[in-house]
């Protein structure tokens, strides 16, 4: 087998985004679309990727350390001139690379492995020059256009912007994915002209060139033609996040997740959900969310890098955020879990809660309308309604801790730092300003009055 290497074009400023993000940069289902790219690169073992980015390197530079993609190198091409210039500028890092070199748009999150590898087999058996990637679509848009002579080779590629009318009528389009030797590539790149409507020295031209001398050049064409969709505008960029959680879902499916309605389910790409969970949508799943076995999230709930055990059920409009919750443990309806809240093995947290930098230990309660704030509570504890830690002093957060077995009573707060020792209570309504020894009762409301056969004034 010969070596492949791979580059990878993100140069291009991305005008038709409007937006002042780099286009590679805009999230894909959780994720940059350069990310897409350099996940095919890397699980076809191509080496090196080369990455063409434009004059602003460093946002992109953070991301492929980030994503940790190794073998990648970054090549600068400023100005941006054209995609046969971003080439010949990615070239100079393979100066040495003798083989195929696979060249990816940047801007196509929903190509597959699957597709690059009947391309590689294709340009292999054929010992072609050069290969590429095509797709017949409904409305070919703003794509280049694949010309064939009568017998049905081809002849090459126009850009639409140079297209006649007749030429723009063709429906099959270059999706901007090729297979290159890397002596052909080598020899012909600089031949390239821009003589054309954009002034820009176009990559497909080389299919021209390669026609004229003879050589062979083969195509695949998508037998699914979405793959090949770019993203150019915000509309196409909402258009492959609908496809891409629509893919992770599908995925999720195939692994024995089951999921209610799952058009309304949006499910990041690294996200994990173990078999026998029910996502009963809608639901949003986000960045690194680790899901286990046998959970059940009902509909409304936001998860967001967060892990979560198995059995776990996640009631109605629940948001979780950088939180942990351990098997068995039940969250929600209208539970808001904070970063850094860890509920342990079968603690319960209940509706209009907010727990923030806090543990829960096992089997305590926290059902009712309560916060709990950078506090430390033990197992089998159970926190009344309307409980409170008063955790902030204006300038500073101070802990709770409240040690196994303690009973607060409902509507007490409890001003930190201070400590529940083991098995105490608290009685209802009080407000706790001093440590309270294990075993005891601390109870600060007023005792009630009661005078007998009193009425009110009469108006
Ligand atoms: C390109 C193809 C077109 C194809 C389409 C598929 C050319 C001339 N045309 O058109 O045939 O149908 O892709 O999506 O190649 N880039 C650079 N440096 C540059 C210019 C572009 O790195 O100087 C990068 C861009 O960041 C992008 C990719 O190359 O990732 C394609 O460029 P883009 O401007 O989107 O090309 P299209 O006009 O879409
Ligand atoms: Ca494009």
């Amino acid at each position: 087998m010969h070596p492949i290497a791979s580059i990878i074009l993100a140069a291009g400023v991305g005008k038709r985004m409007k937006s002042d993000t780099l286009k590679v940069l805009h999230p894909v289902a959780g994720l940059p679309l350069l990310y897409y790219p350099l996940k095919l690169a890397g699980s076809l073992k191509t080496n090196p990727i080369v990455v063409v980015v434009g004059k602003n390197k460093k946002p992109i530079e953070e991301i492929v350390s980030r994503l940790r993609f190794k073998k990648t190198q970054l090549v600068v091409q400023d100005p941006p001139l054209g995609t046969a210039h971003a080439v010949m500028t990615a070239m100079k890092k393979l100066k040495s690379f003798k083989g195929d070199i696979l060249i990816l748009n940047g801007d196509l999150p929903l190509m597959t492995e699957n597709s690059l590898h009947q391309l590689i087999r294709l340009h292999r058996e054929s010992s072609a020059s050069l290969s590429l990637i095509t797709a017949v679509l409904d409305d070919p848009g703003d794509y280049g256009r694949v010309l064939h002579n009568t017998s049905g080779e081809i002849l090459g590629i126009i850009e639409a912007k140079d297209a006649s009318v007749v030429e723009k009528g063709i429906r099959e389009i270059n999706v901007g994915v090729y297979l290159v030797n890397s002596s052909f590539l080598n020899e012909q790149l600089k031949d390239v002209k821009n003589t054309n409507q954009q002034g820009e020295f176009y990559l497909p031209d080389l299919v021209w060139m390669a026609v004229e001398r003879s050589l062979t050049v083969k195509t695949l064409q998508l037998a699914n033609p979405l793959e090949g969709e770019g993203v150019n505008t915000q509309s196409e960029l909402a258009e492959a996040n609908t496809l891409t959680y629509r893919h992770n879902i599908k995925k999720l499916m195939d692994e024995g997740v089951r999921v209610l309605m799952p058009e309304q389910v949006c499910v990041d790409t690294p996200v994990k959900v173990g078999t026998g969970t029910t996502l009963m949508g809608p639901c949003y799943l986000i960045g690194s969310t680790k899901i286990g076995m046998n959970c059940r999230l009902e509909p409304g709930t936001i998860i967001k890098n967060s892990v979560l055990g198995n059995g776990v059920t996640i009631k109605a409009h629940s948001y979780l955020e950088e939180s942990r919750v351990d098997d068995q443990a039940q969250i929600g309806p209208f539970a808001h879990l904070r970063p850094e809240a860890h509920i342990k093995t079968e603690a319960k947290v209940g509706n209009f809660v907010e727990i923030k930098k806090s543990t829960i230990g096992e089997k305590s309660k926290v059902n009712h309308l309560t916060y709990i704030g950078d506090a430390r509570i033990g197992k089998e504890v159970n926190v009344g309604a309307g409980t409170i830690t008063c955790n902030y002093d204006g300038v500073k957060k101070h802990p709770t801790i409240i040690e196994d077995q303690v009973f607060v009573g409902s509507d007490s707060q409890l001003v930190a730092p201070v400590r529940i020792g083991k098995g105490a209570t608290i009685g209802s309504g009080s407000t706790i300003t001093k440590n309270v020894p294990p075993g005891s009762l601390a109870l600060t409301r007023p005792s009630q009055v009661v005078v007998k056969n009193w009425s009110r004034k009469k108006k």
